[in-house]
C-alpha cells in the first residue's frame, strides 16, 4: 500500500491522521484494540495488506487475498452506553454503502444495487461484498473504546475466490471492470466516515435505523436463524429502534434477536 498516496488524498481532520499500515498482521482489529488500550487517539486507523487470522463475526474467519482488498479497523471513543453498540455497527454499514455509492459516482462508474443483510453484511446483487466486525472495550455500562473492523472486497475477482465463496461473495471490481485503487477508496471512505460520525454523535444515532431499513430488502422474507436449538425458519419482520431483529415464528409469535446470524435469506 502506498501510504504517501493515502496521506495526499486524505481530507479528514482526525480520521486516518494516526495511521498504522502493516504489510501482514494477525488481525487489524486486534492491533487496533491493543492501540486503544495504550490510549491511541480517536480516529486511529489500522490497515493491512494481509491478515493471518482475519476475524469474522461469530468466530468465523475472514478471508482476503494479499494486497487486493481493504482490511481496515477504525478506533472511536463514542460517548455512549453499551446498548448503542449494535446501532453504531448499523450506522457503519450505512456509511459504507453511502461511501461506495459516492465513490462510484465520483469516478463515473455505473450505479450498483447495494443492500444490507442484518446485522451488517453488505451485498451487491445479492452477493457479500463487505463485512463489519465491531469489538468494544467496556467500562461497566459505558463504551470505553470501539474498534470497527471492515473487510471490503475491492479487487478479488469472483473467479479467483476460494471455491466455497464464489457463489456467495463478490468484489467491487466486478462492477467497475477495472481495479479499484485501495488507497483512493480508503481516503474517500475515511472522509465519509468522519463526516457522518460527528453528526451521529451529536444526534444520538436517531436516524440510523430508518436509513438502514431503506437499504434492507429482507422484510417479509423467510430466513433461517441460528438458535440454541439449531436452525429455525422464521419470517424477517422488523428491526427495532435498538437495531435488534424482530422475527415471526411459524406459530405467529414475535421474537427478538439481539445479535446472531441469519444463515440464509
Ligand atoms: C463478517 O462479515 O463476519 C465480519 C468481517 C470483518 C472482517 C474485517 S477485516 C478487517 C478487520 N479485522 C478483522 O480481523 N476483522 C475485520
Amino acid at each position: 500500500m502506498d501510504i504517501d498516496r493515502i496521506n495526499k488524498k486524505l481530507q479528514t481532520s482526525i480520521f486516518g491522521k494516526n495511521l498504522f499500515y502493516l504489510h501482514e498482521i494477525d488481525s487489524t482489529n486486534n492491533y487496533a484494540l491493543k492501540l486503544a488500550k495504550e490510549g491511541a487517539p480517536e480516529g486511529t486507523v489500522v490497515v493491512a495488506d494481509y491478515q493471518t487470522k482475519g476475524k469474522g463475526r461469530l468466530d468465523r474467519k475472514w478471508y482476503s487475498a494479499p494486497g487486493e482488498n481493504l482490511l481496515l479497523s477504525i478506533l472511536i471513543y463514542p460517548e455512549q452506553e453499551i446498548e448503542l453498540v449494535q446501532k453504531i455497527t448499523l450506522a457503519a454499514a450505512n456509511i459504507l454503502i453511502e461511501s461506495i455509492e459516492s465513490y462510484l459516482k465520483k469516478h463515473h462508474y455505473n450505479k450498483v444495487d447495494i443492500n444490507v443483510k442484518w446485522p451488517n453484511d453488505l451485498l451487491i446483487n445479492g452477493k457479500k461484498t463487505a463485512g463489519i466486525l465491531t469489538e468494544s472495550i467496556l467500562r461497566e455500562k459505558h463504551i470505553k473504546a470501539l474498534v470497527i473492523g471492515f473487510g471490503i472486497n475491492l479487487n478479488t475477482l469472483e473467479s479467483k475466490m476460494p471455491l466455497e465463496l464464489r457463489e456467495t461473495a463478490t468484489s467491487l471490481i466486478e462492477f467497475t471492470k477495472e481495479p479499484v485503487i485501495i488507497e483512493d477508496f480508503l481516503a474517500h471512505f475515511l472522509y465519509c466516515f468522519e463526516q457522518s460520525y460527528f453528526v451521529l454523535e451529536r444526534t444520538n444515532y436517531s436516524q440510523v435505523v430508518p436509513l438502514w431499513k431503506k437499504y434492507c430488502k429482507q422484510f417479509g422474507k423467510t430466513i433461517s436463524i441460528e438458535t440454541s436449538n439449531g436452525n429455525e425458519e422464521v419470517c424477517f419482520y422488523d428491526i427495532n429502534d435498538e437495531g435488534h431483529l424482530i422475527y415471526r415464528r411459524t406459530d405467529g409469535e414475535l421474537k427478538e434477536l439481539i445479535s446472531g446470524t441469519i444463515v440464509e435469506a
